[in-house]
C-alpha cells in the first residue's frame, strides 16, 4: 500500500469514526467537546493535513482533496446536529411553557359604586323625576346655621337631639344634619319658589357602635313657594315612598317634634321583612321610621328671606344608610365607612 492509499484509508477511518461517536453525543455539552475532538486544532483529521510531505507530489493534490472533503463532511454532520439540538431545546421549551388557549381568562377585578352611593343614586333619580334639583351645601357649618337659624336659640333644649363635634373655632362646627342647607338655598333664592334635596355627609358625636356612627349620609328634602299645602307635602313623600319601596307600599305619618317645622311628624313604611306582622327588624311595630318631616316653621321660613305670610313649604330628612340597612338587613353600621372590601363587593 502505498503512502498515500493509506492516508486515503485514514481519512475514510476518521469520517467513520466521528460520525458514528456523534451519534452518542446528548447535548450541547457533548457537542462542543465533540467538535473539538474531531475538529479542533489537534484532531485526526488536522493532523493528515500536516502529514501530506509524506505523501509524493503528484499524489498530495488527491490526498488533500480527500482531506478537504471529511473536514467538511464532519463540519456538516456537526452544524446539523446542533441544530437539531436546537429545535429540540426550543419543543421542550414551548411543551414545559405551553398556554392552554382553552383556559377561560382571568376576571380583571371589578370595583363598584358604594352601597349608600347607590341608594343616593336612586334617591336623587325619584327626586329629579319629580322636579327637585341637587343643592350642595358644606360639611363645616356654624352654629348659626346648624341650630340658631333653624330656630333654635342658644341652650334651647332640643339642641341635645344633636351631640355635636365643635371645632377649635368658635361658633364653627361640623353639621349634625343637612337642615341648615336650607337656610343657605333659601338666601340664596329668596323670593323664587323652591324645590330642592340637600344630599351630604353629617356628623355626630356619638360612641361608636353596631348601632351608631360618627359619621353617616342625610338627604334633606326642601319645597317652599306661594300655597304650598299640608296635602301636598303628604303626597309629595307618599309618592316618594311607593317610587322607593314598591307601589304597594303602606305609609304613615306620626306627629312628632322638630324645632324647624310645624306641624312635624316622622314617616314610617310597612315593615317590609314581616310585612307589618311584627319581627325583629321593625321591633314588633310592623313599621319601619324612614324619615324627619314637616311644614317648615315660619321662623326658618324667614330667617331664610320669605314672608311666612305669604310663602309655605315643607321639609324633611332622611338617612340613606338606615335605608340601605333596613333593605339589606345589615347588623352592623360600622361596615359602612370600614373598607372591608368583603362587605362592598356584596353590593
Ligand atoms: N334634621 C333632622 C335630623 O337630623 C331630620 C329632619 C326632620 C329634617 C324633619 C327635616 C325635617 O327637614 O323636616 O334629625
Amino acid at each position: 500500500m502505498t503512502e498515500a492509499q493509506g492516508l486515503l484509508q485514514e481519512l475514510q477511518q476518521i469520517q467513520n469514526t466521528a460520525l458514528e461517536t456523534l451519534k452518542a453525543v446528548q447535548d450541547e455539552t457533548g457537542l462542543q467537546a465533540w467538535r473539538s475532538a474531531n475538529l479542533g486544532r489537534n484532531a485526526p483529521v488536522m493532523r493528515i493535513f500536516s502529514r501530506l510531505g509524506e505523501v509524493p507530489k503528484e499524489e498530495r493534490p488527491l490526498v488533500g482533496q480527500q482531506a478537504n472533503q471529511v473536514k467538511q463532511a464532519i463540519e456538516t454532520a456537526y452544524n446539523e446536529y446542533e441544530t437539531r439540538l436546537h429545535e429540540a431545546a426550543l419543543q421542550n421549551s414551548l411543551a414545559r411553557d405551553r398556554i392552554d388557549v382553552t383556559l377561560p381568562g382571568r376576571q380583571p377585578y371589578h370595583g363598584r359604586l358604594h352601597p349608600s352611593t347607590q341608594t343616593l343614586r336612586r334617591i336623587y333619580h325619584i327626586f329629579a323625576e319629580m322636579g327637585f334639583q341637587i343643592y350642595l351645601s358644606s360639611d363645616v357649618e356654624t352654629d348659626e346655621y346648624n341650630f340658631e337659624l333653624l330656630n333654635m336659640p342658644a341652650h334651647h333644649p332640643a339642641r341635645d337631639m344633636w351631640d355635636t363635634f365643635h371645632t377649635t373655632r368658635e361658633g364653627v362646627l361640623l353639621r349634625t344634619h343637612t337642615s341648615p342647607g336650607q337656610i343657605r338655598v333659601m338666601r340664596e333664592y329668596a323670593p323664587d319658589p323652591i324645590r330642592v334635596i340637600l344630599p351630604g355627609m353629617c356628623y355626630r358625636y356619638e360612641q361608636i357602635s353596631a348601632r351608631s356612627e360618627i359619621q353617616f349620609n342625610q338627604v334633606e328634602v326642601l319645597a317652599v313657594g306661594r300655597g304650598i299645602t299640608f296635602s301636598e307635602f303628604k303626597g309629595t313623600l307618599i309618592d316618594f315612598a311607593r317610587r322607593m319601596y314598591g307601589e304597594n307600599v303602606r305609609t304613615r305619618l306620626r306627629p312628632s317634634y322638630f324645632p324647624f317645622t310645624e306641624p312635624s311628624a316622622e314617616m314610617d313604611i310597612e315593615c317590609f321583612v314581616c310585612g307589618g306582622k311584627g319581627c325583629n327588624i321593625c321591633k314588633g311595630s310592623g313599621w319601619l321610621e324612614i324619615m324627619g318631616c314637616g311644614m317648615v316653621h315660619p321662623v326658618v321660613l324667614q330667617n331664610g328671606g320669605y314672608d311666612p305670610a305669604e310663602f309655605t313649604g315643607f321639609a324633611a330628612g332622611m338617612g340613606p344608610e338606615r335605608i340601605t340597612i333596613l333593605r339589606h338587613r345589615i347588623e352592623d353600621i360600622r361596615h359602612f365607612w370600614a373598607n372591608d372590601i368583603r362587605f362592598l363587593e356584596q353590593f
